[in-house]
């Protein structure tokens, strides 16, 4: 949430205008920025929302977010249905927690909990341990909070200090585990990208690792080109670090897109709770689990793996209902669409989904490819997602965010933006492709990236500043 600071009423304009030929509350004065002294009908309040509201983007063309923007209208009926239920009143709704177990054990098998796949009676030995957040970001602070309250309690135990923990991760990482690290006071490790390197490897994590590290957390989508880290890797490392100086280090795995395409797109590749050292699992039920936004969901290898004094209890059907959240209360609309979503697609459905994603991503890639002065970094491999530069920035007399602003003026919202820290100089622009982003519609997008090509390379000129007076560099896009 943008913190916003109080207007000055003298310097904004102070009321909202409201037309008078379709409303019937005539000479009606709203002020913008204080609550009204009277109220309005409702169909002038909506007329005035609305009229505002069309100078966002059009979110179908938002090739930004990793985040649903279509969802069938009887799921949105579903929605609907449940906006008014407060999912945190498990007594109350009762059936609605239910939907929220059954989707954290469908998970649970999805990632290869142990347990937690059906034997050949048909019956798991196990049920999931997790539950649903407001997004990856609260899933990823559960998860890290795990690590922290495990690593502290092994440090007591042992009678050693307990007051520098530190996560080791790579500078890639979604702003989350920066929140994360700065509100629970853990020294972030962060592994530069370098050229050619634009994610964590097992070699550069188990050697920023020591006695006081909590965990490792392994990408299972890179934010910023859609690459996944290689967890299996990575573990092999930390079982090298634990056999020359005994340290037993978890793996966390942010699968915010990752964990609803990599069972799916790449059944094969060992991520999840196959490989040992994974001790949870986070990913956004808004993502490619195709639900609209506020969704994520976490999920820890067994009970073992969540401190039990992280556990609170609330009514449930006359007894107690163990939760874990940062937040209280929140709608249970979303979790009720993401089991309709589990239960409309299936294993297939989402598989088809991801992989008309993934076919019109590597198209997309591989068309810029050639198209000239590109260069890939990723080209939607592993989720559908890529990211491509300028090949030889200064031999061309534009950027790739005057090609971002270009693309805007014909309504796609398609980022570019430096990486971090010592890969600053690297700027590029990131598709993500979802479902909604037909092949007929990336069709018209190469062909408006084309077409924007030839008037940069027919009209160069200089960066403009982002603001009139303006000496803000162009740094892009705000993850
Ligand atoms: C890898 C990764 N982790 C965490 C997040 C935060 O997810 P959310 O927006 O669901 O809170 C994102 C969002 O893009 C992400 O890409």
């Amino acid at each position: 949430m943008a913190l916003h600071r109080r207007v000055d009423e003298a310097e904004a304009d102070s009321e909202l205008d409201i037309n008078p030929v379709y409303v019937r509350e005539v000479h009606l004065h709203v002020p913008r920025n204080r609550l009204p002294e009277h109220g309005m009908l409702p169909d002038t309040a909506l007329q005035a929302v609305r009229d505002e509201l069309i100078l966002d983007g059009n979110a179908r063309l938002n090739l930004a977010t990793f985040v649903t923007t279509w969802m069938e209208p009887q799921a949105q009926q579903l929605m609907a249905d449940c906006f008014d239920k407060n999912m945190i009143d498990k007594d109350e709704y009762p059936q609605t927690a239910e939907l929220e177990r059954r989707c954290v054990n469908i998970l649970a098998e999805l990632w290869h909990a142990p347990g937690c796949e059906p034997g050949p009676d048909g019956t798991a030995l196990a049920t999931g341990v997790g539950c649903s957040t407001t997004g990856s970001s609260e899933a990823c602070m559960l998860g890290g909070m795990a690590l922290l309250w495990r690593w502290r309690a092994r440090r007591a135990a042992a009678g050693a200090d307990t007051t520098k923990p530190n996560l080791v991760m790579g500078s890639n990482v979604q702003v989350c585990w920066e929140k994360f690290c700065r509100y629970w006071q853990v020294e972030p490790r962060l592994v530069p990208m370098a050229a050619g390197r634009l994610h964590l490897t097992g070699a550069e994590a188990a050697a920023r690792c020591d006695e006081n590290t909590i965990g490792v957390v392994a990408v299972m989508g890179s934010t910023m080109d859609g690459s996944y880290e290689p967890v299996l890797e990575i573990n092999e490392e930390l079982d090298k670090l634990k056999a020359a100086k005994g340290l037993d280090i978890p793996i966390h795995v942010d699968g915010a897109s990752g964990g609803f395409v990599a069972p799916f797109l790449h059944p094969d590749l060992l991520w999840d709770f196959r490989v040992p050292r994974v001790a949870s699992i986070n990913s956004s039920g808004h993502k490619y689990g195709l639900v609209y936004p506020g969704v994520g969901w976490v999920v820890w290898r067994d009970a073992e793996a969540l401190p039990e004094d992280l556990i609170f209890k609330v009514n449930y059907l006359g007894g107690e209902m163990p939760t874990f959240a940062l937040n209280f209360s929140r709608p249970g609309s979303q979790v009720a669409a993401q089991y309709y979503n589990f239960l409309r697609l299936g294993f297939s459905g989402y598989q088809e989904i991801q992989q008309a994603c993934q076919d019109v991503a590597k198209y997309l890639s591989s068309e810029i490819a050639v198209m000239g002065p590109f260069e890939l970094l990723t080209d939607g491999s592993d989720l559908p997602v890529f990211a491509f530069k300028l090949r030889d920035p200064d031999a061309v007399g534009y950027t790739v965010f005057d090609l971002s602003e270009r693309l805007r003026q014909r309504g796609w919202l398609v980022p570019a933006y430096t990486f971090p820290e010592d890969l600053q100089d690297t700027a590029v622009i990131r598709i993500v492709v979802r479902n909604g982003l037909s092949r007929d519609l990336a069709e018209v997008l190469l062909n408006d990236l084309k077409v924007q090509v030839q008037v940069l390379d027919a009209h160069p000129h200089p960066p403009a500043p982002l603001m009139p007076g303006s000496t803000r560099e162009r740094g892009g896009f705000a993850h």
